[in-house]
């Protein structure tokens, strides 16, 4: 007797299987023939998912586009600007109330981990608090994790180390910086020493801003990795963003992407953001911005897209949909193989997952019971279609469901509906 079966849906290996779920873990993947369960879900023909996987997010700033006014030139720093306006006038409660409703967004696109950063630049630390009892709020469906972020610099800003030291105190998860944005690269570099330091002696993980410019001469991502060896975090680091390395040196890159190999760092680059942001001092050609992806990838690191920003001073769009942000990066990265297609859907559920150390993810017995049944036959099917999340079920529980997205027709000679699956060949 299970509580939950999720009846004959297509694994992401392809495999065709029923999934028995008792209380918060997955008991069986199996064959279940006429198993008793209390809820049984008919996923025939469709693809199930362990959750999607956000590794990059600002929930202090969530769907606060227009206040208190609109991002006019579209750049980074400009965003960074209107953020310290908001800051200034911008409530607790307010900030709960934007996070909790992008959570139910999340929640209904089936994805149930977010990695956000938290600006520890405020003296009140109003979005560490907020955030803190969001974290609170939804954990029995999504895992939220907060990395305390020093946005005006962890030097540069007068009050940020102590913030943020006492953000860390308060149970922010991760340690996070910003070393380009220090006031001299020498800065950044020490910025990036101290930070790794704090989080080894905490036990924590570290997920920095990293070379967010078209500077090819921001070289910090070549410090994390070295300080990320000298303290003996491998595996614990992130380096989010890291565009410069789009404008580097080939061959400067090519002593670079071992040492990132060797320190096992996890590379977050966000293909939305990136795309919308950088280039921007540029003519024409004009710089796209994105990291070296297929290169990481090539030399074994663990690379996984982020979404960073939904309707805030740095970006106008926005669902909290990880399909789009996948979507983008297959685009611009232009990974186009089919391997490639289907490594893009590992960069957002399972890529994700291990950068931000989830335990008990993904589908196995004894799992967490966290999946999501997709209106899409095959992985990379859901890439193109940006599938419908039928069935959303965190721990256990089915926690939101939608129709399919077809569509009714009145063609003469045609049929009466149209789907938008196809089987190929
Ligand atoms: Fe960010």
């Amino acid at each position: 007797m299970f509580d939950l079966i999720v009846k004959g849906g297509f694994l992401p290996d392809g495999n065709v299987s029923d999934i028995g779920i008792t209380g918060d873990r997955i008991t069986a993947i199996e064959p279940l023939g006429s198993a008793e369960a209390g809820q049984v879900i008919d996923a025939t023909g469709d693809l199930i998912s362990p959750p999607f996987v956000d590794p990059h997010f600002h929930m202090d700033a969530t769907l606060s586009y227009g206040l208190p006014r609109i991002n006019a030139s579209g750049t980074l720093l400009e965003g960074i600007g209107l953020w310290g306006e908001l800051k200034q006038v911008m409530t607790q409660d307010e900030v709960v109330s934007r996070a909790l409703t992008y959570c139910d967004w999340a929640a209904s696109m089936g994805l149930l981990a977010i990695r956000s950063h938290v600006d520890t630049c405020d003296d009140r630390l109003l979005g560490v608090e907020a955030l803190l009892e969001v974290r609170n709020q939804v954990k029995d469906y999504i895992d939220l994790q907060l990395v305390a972020f020093p946005q005006d610099g962890f030097y540069r800003d007068p009050k940020a180390r102590d913030n943020t030291i006492r953000a860390l105190d308060m149970g922010v998860d991760v340690v996070g910086g910003i070393p380009h944005f220090e006031r001299t690269m020498a800065d950044g570099a020490a910025s990036v020493t101290e930070l790794c330091e704090i989080a080894a002696a905490r036990g924590l993980q570290v997920d920095m801003h990293c070379d967010e410019t078209d500077d090819p001469h921001s070289r910090h991502i070549e410090t994390l990795a070295y300080e990320t060896q000298r303290v003996g975090l491998h595996g614990r680091v992130a380096g989010s963003h890291l565009t410069s390395m789009h404008s580097m040196d080939n061959y400067y890159v090519s002593k670079l992407l071992p040492l990132i190999a060797e320190a096992e760092i996890n590379a977050i680059p966000n293909p939305l953001i990136n795309i919308v942001l950088q280039g921007r001092h540029d003519t024409y050609p004009k710089r796209r911005g994105l990291t070296r992806v297929k290169e990481m990838l090539a030399m074994g690191i663990n690379v996984g897209w982020g979404q960073d920003c939904v309707l805030d001073p740095w970006y106008s769009l926005g669902t909290g949909d990880m399909l789009d942000v996948a979507f983008m990066g297959l685009h611009v990265a232009q990974m186009t193989s089919p391997d490639e297609m289907r490594t893009c859907f590992d960069m957002v559920t399972t890529n994700n997952a291990k950068t931000m150390g989830l335990q008990d993810y993904g589908l196995h017995v004894g799992a967490k019971a966290s999946l999501v049944v997709l209106d899409a036959g095959t992985p990379v099917e859901a890439l193109r279609l940006r599938a419908a999340r039928l069935h959303v079920v965190a721990n256990g529980r089915v926690v939101s469901q939608a129709p399919r997205a077809d569509a009714a027709l009145s063609l003469p000679g045609r049929p009466a509906s149209s789907r938008r699956r196809h089987v190929l060949g």
